[in-house]
């Protein structure tokens, strides 16, 4: 059948007929419907990339605050400014307290939950221009660096994966943990 007729097919049909007629077509071309290929392993580790609140997930590596300056100054400060405000983007500090009040302030600091969350967040998204183009030694170091500007961990904290799950962050008990079951405990 050529694609004219397919059309004033699928105008005379109803929907029902014109479906079980792409389903059969599609079974004559094989065990699929043909709308992709499979992944190879590589490409689905690839984007298997989530950590979870309790540090499931994290990668090896590690990196300080020192070192998460540094990387800050290079990298992020034209977009979120000096110390993480009042730059032309998302404020990263402070808030802290201010999220019962009249003018709440949500920064990474005052208001998420999990601190493994910011290392997901930014190897995902950060920098904006190019999401997970650095190495997670960097996304280790640009933790610690805004949670050391937050004041949750100190100016010699060095991050890694057994860490990092275990700084508890200042709003965590207003969320609820209840998903997954297991990583109750977590963050
Ligand atoms: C080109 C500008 C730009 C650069 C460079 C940039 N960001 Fe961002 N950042 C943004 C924008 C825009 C958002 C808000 C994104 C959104 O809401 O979807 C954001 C959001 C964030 C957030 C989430 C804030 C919140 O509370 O929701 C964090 C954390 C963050 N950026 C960290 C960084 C770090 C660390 C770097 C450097 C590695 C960086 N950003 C580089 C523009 C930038």
């Amino acid at each position: 059948m050529n694609a004219t007729s397919a059309t004033r097919m699928n105008r005379r049909l109803p929907w029902t007929t014109a479906l079980a007629l792409l389903a059969t077509a599609a079974g004559q071309a094989g065990e699929s419907p043909g709308l992709g290929e499979p992944l190879a392993p590589d490409e689905v580790a690839a984007l298997d990339f989530t950590v979870l609140p309790d540090g499931r997930g994290l990668p090896a590596g590690e990196g300080s605050v020192g070192e998460g300056a540094r990387l800050y100054a290079a990298r992020c400060l034209a977009c979120h400014g000096e110390e993480g405000r009042g730059g032309i983007n998302d404020e990263l500090a402070g808030g802290a307290g201010s999220l019962a009040g009249p003018a709440p302030v949500k920064t990474v600091g005052s208001y998420w939950p999990s601190a493994t969350t910011v290392f997901d967040y930014l190897r995902r998204a950060m920098p904006y221009e190019a999401p997970g183009s650095l190495t997670a030694d960097d996304y280790y170091a640009l933790t610690a660096y805004l949670l050391y500007l937050n004041g949750i961990v100190d100016a010699d904290a060095r991050l890694d994966a057994r860490s990092l799950p275990a700084v508890r962050m200042p709003n965590r008990d207003n969320f609820d943990h209840g998903w997954p079951p297991d990583a109750a405990e977590g963050g």
